[in-house]
């Protein structure tokens, strides 16, 4: 088993291509969790390094058109295939016949979050090693900041060997994540023309003014300690909220 503490010692300081090559050199069954542009940059990096990427997205049935229309872009802009997760159809139907389309608005997010996301997820992270994410620590306030780029994933570990999830670019800035877009040609959702930054579902997100943090779009109407939808359970252990 490697030891996780030691390997992020040692790529702490390194570049996000070193940190998906030494991801993808310890192990071989690992995927990128795909959703927004971060997560482009990921696949546009990883797919010159390895001929086996593997590359999920979980489709709650809420995302936006252009989300849609873009995931099938970078499909075959890269000429990879994404396996599209979904949630339990009966969880979805009793969670919408009870309470209807937009409870979240109501109690919370974390209930429907639960079901469309963290569910389909836990799911997925059964049958892999290891687990790749866009997050980064000036994403979200109060509960990023100590993003690290390789670390064990508590929240879904099961069995005898623990999850590993890489974040390598915990340390870049949105700045340098569009430059590298830019700089690559790789392609990104539409929405971002419009004022998008941070991109979740459709009831979910919205754009954000000139000088507001990008997860001020992010479900507006909770307090920012509770931003975290449960897919990065991890961030939460510890802090406050
Ligand atoms: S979230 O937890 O608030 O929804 P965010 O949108 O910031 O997450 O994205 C952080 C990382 O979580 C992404 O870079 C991606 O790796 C993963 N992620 C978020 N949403 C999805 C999704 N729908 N499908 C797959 N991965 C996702
Ligand atoms: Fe449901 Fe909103 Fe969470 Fe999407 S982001 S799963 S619509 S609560």
């Amino acid at each position: 088993m490697t030891d996780i503490d030691s390997l992020r010692a040692e790529l702490e300081h390194q570049s996000p291509r070193a940190i998906l090559k030494a991801a993808l050199a310890h192990y071989g069954n690992i995927a990128i969790s795909f959703s927004g542009a971060e997560d482009v940059a990921l696949i546009e990096m990883a797919h010159k390094l390895t001929e086996r990427l593997q590359v999920f997205t979980l489709d709650t049935g809420r995302l936006h058109p252009e989300t849609y229309e873009f995931i099938d872009r970078v499909r075959k802009h890269y000429g990879i295939s994404i396996e599209v997760l979904f949630p339990e159809a009966s969880e979805v139907q009793e969670l919408v016949n009870r309470k209807g389309l937009f409870s979240f608005y109501e109690d919370g997010h974390s209930e429907c979050c639960g079901i469309r996301k963290v569910n389909p997820l836990r799911k997925k992270l059964k049958t892999l090693d290891a687990w790749v994410t866009g997050q980064r620590k000036d994403q979200s306030p109060g509960t990023r900041n100590d993003v690290p780029v390789v670390q064990v994933d508590s929240a879904f570990s099961t069995g005898t060997e623990p999850l590993i999830k890489f974040n390598p670019l915990a340390n870049w800035s949105s700045k340098e994540v569009w430059d590298y877009i830019r700089m690559s040609e790789a392609p990104y959702n539409r929405l971002h023309e419009q004022g998008f930054v941070s991109i979740g579902c459709q009831p979910c997100t919205r754009p954000v003014l000139p000088g507001q943090h990008e997860r001020e779009g992010r479900w507006w109407w909770e307090e920012a300690t509770h931003k975290e939808c449960g897919l990065h359970a991890g961030n939460l252990i510890g802090k406050a909220g």
